[in-house]
């Protein structure tokens, strides 16, 4: 793990292999170790960097709310940081709102997209209200509070089922983020612009990831997405949910590096 420390903030972050870089957001209230087997074997051919967001894993912890321009910023100063001009940039979920926010304000650093269980729908107003009192919740009772209600949304019923022994790692990873980072990136979220008008502006190769048993951001979201973006490719990772690197790391790392491998860039 390396430090870097930007303008206002110390992230956390690995950086590995050589070649085409591919920057790998993780989601809501995760870190990079989302993507730990997809750096392990895709760094054989490519430069994989994963940050920690702020206020997520090893990085520092900064007052809320944590927008996804904020975020996105951040991303961008890493890259600096890193001496990278142009990278394939890819997120999962609230990494994939990350995205989004990237594309419209980098878009000329983005060789291509990596959209792995993520929509593009803002938050209605239902969902904001929901947003909000669970960042009261983690403010008040703390993280577990919160994590506790969504576990079984996020992983597939059958890795809930036969894999007890990597559900308690996730719960345990989960709970360790900063409540205070909990209600920074819910907030956050909470005021994301509806992305729908941004799939129409995506001129760069693009990699739809979806757990087949995704049921926060399902299949059908993102056949949606892909019929908005040029030529995308969708893949669907069987016996997954919400997150397909963790549940099913060899398919996913697989089909990174089946789309990697296409890209022209030069
Ligand atoms: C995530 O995994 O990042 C979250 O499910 C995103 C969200 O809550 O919208």
């Amino acid at each position: 793990m390396a430090r870097v420390t930007l303008r206002d903030v110390t992230l956390a972050y690995d950086d590995e292999g050589t070649g085409v870089p591919m920057l790998l957001i993780h989601g809501f209230p995760l870190g990079r170790w989302i993507w730990d087997d997809t750096r392990t074997s895709l760094s054989k051919r490519f430069r994989v960097i994963t940050p920690d967001l702020r206020g997520h894993g090893d990085s520092e912890v900064t007052p809320g709310p944590y927008t996804m321009d904020l975020l996105a910023e951040d991303m961008a100063r890493l890259l600096d940081a890193l001496r990278i001009d142009r990278a394939v940039v890819g997120g999962l979920s609230m990494g994939g709102y990350v995205t989004f926010a990237f594309w419209r304000k980098f878009r000329d650093r983005v060789l291509g997209l990596i959209l792995c269980d993520t929509r593009a729908a803002a938050d209605g107003p239902g969902e904001k209200v929901v947003r909000q009192s669970t960042a009261q919740t983690a403010l008040e009772r703390g993280t577990g509070a919160v994590v506790d209600g969504m576990l079984p949304k996020l992983l597939a019923p059958r890795t809930l089922e036969d894999r007890k022994e990597l559900v308690a790692r996730i719960r345990e990873r989960l709970v360790r983020t900063d409540p205070k980072a909990v209600a920074g990136a819910l907030l956050g979220m909470k005021d994301r612009p509806d992305s729908t008008p941004t799939l129409a502006t995506i001129d760069v190769p693009t990699l739809i990831v979806v757990g087949a048993d995704d049921q926060l951001t399902p299949p059908t979201l993102a056949r949606d997405m892909q019929s908005r973006i040029k030529g995308a490719v969708l893949e669907v990772v069987e016996n997954a949910g919400h997150l397909p690197p963790v549940e099913q790391p060899e398919a996913t790392s697989r089909m990174l590096g089946a789309f990697l491998e296409k890209l022209d860039c030069s």
